[in-house]
């Protein structure tokens, strides 16, 4: 596609975009009560977090992911109460969870780093549940880290990441999808780099980036090169044919005034099972042992100009359309998926990032620069009904929302009852704690004919973007391990059973198989040579939830938990000579702080 035809200039929306970054708040109408939501009901007082929507012992009936941004991991919050449950840690160390402590999260962070000294850490945007026939099916998270390239997978049956890769070719990854069946994981990456990407390069045709496409365990099957602008926030439609992805700076600019010269941009649609048959005809040349799919190839790709650099790409439930967020155009793009023609616009205020659909045919769409969120009725765009029409409700949000997200969002599943909105800023929200604000998550009933904010969540900075499921579909999560079944698991080894501590010594390389219960490890001293290689394998002997305890041995960096049933590892080479207390840190027993045991280190 020939994008020279789309470089005509905008100068009103860009200078409404530029002037405008600091506007927030002007909505005009005011939030009325609605009849409430039927599956959850929320007390009419409960308004702004002031009172407990899930009271105590209570349980909550959803749970959202949130990317935790900067803090490289994500968090766990149970709906509708807006609490914390746990943090998932993935790509930073975190003591709490052992997470960076044991030979094989400190290999999933350090081994994936471009930099090997490097401290891991990461920026996570998009956390998206695995799918089977198109609805969250509960089993697993993925989520992109944008600063260093890199993709992870957790595992929803332990909440505990498992894997994290990192992608070669591109720089930045940013929007990640899942399709209908979790075939397939994709990443976008968002900054250019054509010279590393250029299978055929010519003046009017530089390869900047690539569409990734991974299998469910993250191993890569190909990349799609993209041509022009940046490919940013992606989707995938509900069955699964397409994986789509806003692409900006068409213009193929390296300067943000660059960026935003043309008055369109584009939504690039993947067609997989194209992919799939040009992989099989051979259509594809190798880059760094990855094979690199003819972007030519008949049917693949699909530029379909939208508004200018658009952001957010969502599928509606229904598999008929998507919509594309304009971002730099006040208008949402609604596109047809048969056609991949635009069929729609609405207009929803200045500065629309992200949208989510309820069950009723309704899109919640964020604005940033207005601070609002606008309920529109998406067939009602289609058929060319006015604004005053197709515009159900305008809410003031407190500020400048980013990503929407409902209930089942991106999925055919939409449960219509919940949306929570990631605000960017908290300004006057809560008691002034320093320079460093907390973010403003905001909880939206969507169940009756108006939305309705029930809630405020300050956060720390920052978390992103969220997955809505029930709670009901994580269910399962082991809260204690099978003993044996999780020691062969993680370890290749047998737990060690109650009384059985081995210490064994093989030249320099003294291995330990033993135990924690309340309230001891099983074994009293541990005699060690300097220079002594260390391997130790803990087996957690309980068996009753919530039973935690830890292995800390804070001389050699260590500390993990042990869950209960769970076998940890930890290795450490004994080079300072002296005795040092190995001691639990979690607070499992009255006689938690006797549970240590000694490890002396001799000349
Ligand atoms: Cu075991 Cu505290």
């Amino acid at each position: 596609m020939n994008f020279a035809a789309l470089q005509r200039p905008a100068a009103l929306v860009v200078a409404v975009a530029l002037a405008g970054s600091t506007l927030v708040g002007c909505s005009t109408m005011p939030a009325k009560p609605s009849a409430g939501n039927q599956a959850n009901p929320v007390s009419t007082n409960a308004l702004n977090g002031r009172v407990p929507l899930v009271a105590p012992g209570e349980m909550d009936s959803d749970l959202a992911f949130f990317s935790s941004g900067p803090y490289g991991g994500v968090w766990v919050v149970g709906l509708p109460s807006m609490r914390i449950l746990r943090e998932i840690p993935v790509f930073e160390a975190r003591a709490g969870y052992g997470w960076g402590f044991d030979e094989n999260s400190k290999k999933l962070l350090q081994g994936t780093m471009p930099d090997a000294t490097s401290v891991s850490w990461g920026d996570t945007h998009h956390p998206m549940l695995s799918k089977t026939g198109g609805k969250y099916d509960g089993k697993y998270l993925y989520i992109n880290d944008l600063a260093n390239s890199r993709i992870a997978k957790i595992d929803l049956k332990l909440f505990k990441t498992v894997d994290i890769r990192r992608i070669p070719n591109i720089q930045g990854v940013h929007g990640i999808g899942v399709d209908a069946d979790t075939r397939y994981v994709f990443a976008t990456g968002e900054y250019e780099i054509p010279n590393v990407l250029n299978p055929k390069a010519n003046e009017d045709n530089k390869f900047r980036t690539a569409v990734t496409v991974m299998d469910k365990d993250l191993n890569v099957v190909a990349q799609v090169p993209v041509a022009y602008g940046n490919t940013d926030i992606m989707g995938t439609t509900v069955d699964g044919k397409y994986v789509f992805t806003t692409v900006y700076n068409t213009e193929n600019g390296t300067t943000m005034r660059d960026m935003v010269k043309s008055d369109k941009d584009a939504v690039l649609f993947i067609n997989v099972a194209k992919m799939e048959e040009a992989l099989k005809a051979g259509k594809f040349t190798e880059l760094n042992g990855v094979k690199l799919v003819d972007p030519d190839f008949p049917g693949l790709t699909t530029y379909v100009p939208v508004g200018k650099n658009p952001h957010g790409v969502d599928p509606d439930p229904t598999g008929k359309y998507m919509v594309a967020s304009g971002k730099l155009s006040p208008t949402v793009s609604v596109i047809d998926l048969e056609t991949l023609k635009v069929v729609g616009e609405a207009e929803v205020g200045a500065g629309p990032l992200h949208s989510s659909f309820d069950n009723k045919g309704n899109v919640y769409t964020g604005t940033f620069l207005d601070s609002t969120v606008v309920k529109w009725n998406l067939k009602e765009v289609v058929e060319g009904k006015p604004k005053e029409t197709y515009i159900k409700q305008v809410e003031p949000a407190h500020y400048s929302p980013g990503h929407m997200m409902a209930d089942g969002g991106g999925t055919k599943d939409a449960g219509g009852r919940w949306l929570i909105v990631p605000n960017k800023f908290a300004k006057d929200r809560f008691v002034n704690v320093g320079a460093d604000y907390p973010e403003n998550q905001q909880l939206f009933d969507i169940s009756g004919d108006k939305m309705r904010l029930i809630a405020d969540m300050p956060i720390l900075p920052e978390p992103h973007d969220l997955q809505i499921a029930p709670a009901s579909l994580f269910k399962d999560a082991v809260q204690a391990y099978n003993a044996q079944e999780a020691a062969q698991h993680e370890h290749g080894v047998a737990a060690t059973k109650d009384g059985e501590t081995t210490i064994e010594r093989h030249g320099t390389h003294v291995e330990v198989h033993t135990t924690a219960k309340r309230s001891e490890y099983g074994f009293k001293d541990l005699k060690l040579k300097k220079g002594d290689h260390v391997t130790i394998y803990v087996t957690s002997l309980e068996t009753t939830k919530d039973i935690t305890h830890g292995f800390a041995l804070p001389d050699y960096g260590i500390n993990k938990p042990i869950n209960p049933g769970e076998t940890i590892r930890v290795d450490f080479v004994a080079d300072k000579v002296g005795t040092y207390w190995a001691y639990c840190t979690w607070f499992c027993s009255a006689l938690h702080l006797e549970m240590r045991s000694r490890i002396i280190v001799e000349e």
